[in-house]
């Protein structure tokens, strides 16, 4: 694919909708051969319209129409590439813990949680979020409600659990790990949340308030560090290894690679991915969820539900 077709792709069925002003900087670009051909001197994997952007409002890029977005880009351009190159895409929606749980609590505790592609390590607390399933009954931590609450609209009849887990062990790998502490991590962490999204910042900053209390322990790495960190856990405790919105990221063979590691441990599986994370899961999928768009959550490879990217909605597929 090109980048002019990828940026109006990623304007039109990404950001449309979520972003009016990536959606117009997106499209924006996609009409603009310099800006394209500026792109285009970049490696692929760092030509993406998110980490452009966000790249460009780390900097100081006014969140305005595309000509401002534009000027600003010609006159800045070399810094926006010193940080494309120095930064990945690696958001940390703590809101998937509200897809995650119906999974966990399938899972006797307890729980020992190992997540892959762990980012700041948010996802790693599902025991210290609140959430509410269609506006049901909230099921909080036995400390209280959480200053963050995740809402999520099921369909498919979801095995509401009734308390969070019992997590005794929490522990993730990234190649690029971001700091709870770390101010510059965290301020990069908020510019990946796109600019009108304000609800999914207050949560992200909930949330990283509450993992700032207790730092989570995420060791720079890939895959290959899975057995070993896995050694770790308790062994009382049920290891649950995790990967969420992370699959993507992998070469097919280390994907595949990846998945013979997790197989071989003494360990669940929870997967959170979109539909082409995981070919195993896609092949046992009735149908493809009706978007491409949306992840698929699966417990030792077996489809459970669909699900909103962000966490936002479940669809429950399984049958008990
Ligand atoms: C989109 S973020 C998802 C973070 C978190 N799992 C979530 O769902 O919020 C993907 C993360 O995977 C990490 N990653 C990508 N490839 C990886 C690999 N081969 N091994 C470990 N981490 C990887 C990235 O650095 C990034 O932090």
């Amino acid at each position: 694919m090109d980048t002019a077709t990828w940026y109006r792709g990623f304007g039109e069925l990404e950001a449309r909708g979520q972003s009016a002003i990536y959606e117009e900087w997106a499209l924006g670009v996609a009409d603009d051969p310099t800006l394209i051909a500026l792109i285009d001197e970049l490696p692929l994997q760092k030509r993406q319209p998110n980490l452009i952007f966000a790249c460009a409002r780390l900097l100081g890029a006014p969140e305005a129409d595309y000509q401002s977005l534009r000027g600003w880009l010609l006159q800045h351009w070399s810094e926006v590439v010193a940080e494309a190159l120095a930064r990945s895409t690696q958001t940390n929606e703590a809101r998937r813990c509200a897809s995650l749980l119906p999974a966990l609590a399938l899972i006797p505790g307890p729980l020992a949680l190992l997540e892959v592609g762990a980012s700041a390590g948010l996802c790693l607390f599902p025991d210290r979020y609140s959430y509410s399933y269609d506006g049901g009954t909230p099921i909080d931590p036995p400390a209280g409600p959480s200053s963050v609450q995740l809402e999520c609209a099921t369909t498919g009849g979801v095995p509401r659990p009734t308390e969070v887990p019992d997590v005794v062990w929490r522990a993730g790998i990234d190649l690029r790990p971001l700091a709870v502490g770390n101010a510059d991590d965290m301020r990069w962490l908020e510019t990946l949340v796109w600019p009108e999204q304000h609800e999914r910042r207050a949560r992200l900053r909930a949330a990283i308030r509450i993992a700032a209390a207790d730092p989570p322990r995420v060791v720079r790495g890939d895959a290959s560090e899975l057995a070993t960190l896995a050694a770790q856990a308790p062994h009382d405790a049920t290891l649950v290894v995790i990967t969420s919105a992370v699959l993507v990221y992998l070469p097919f063979a280390e994907r595949m690679r990846l998945v013979d590691v997790v197989r071989a441990l003494d360990a669940r599986w929870i997967s959170l991915e979109g539909l082409r994370g995981l070919p195993i899961v896609r092949a046992a999928l009735p149908d493809d969820g009706g978007s491409e768009g949306r992840f698929v959550l699966a417990l030792d490879e077996t489809p459970l539900a669909f699900t909103g990217a962000q966490g936002q909605s479940l669809d429950w597929i399984a049958t008990p």
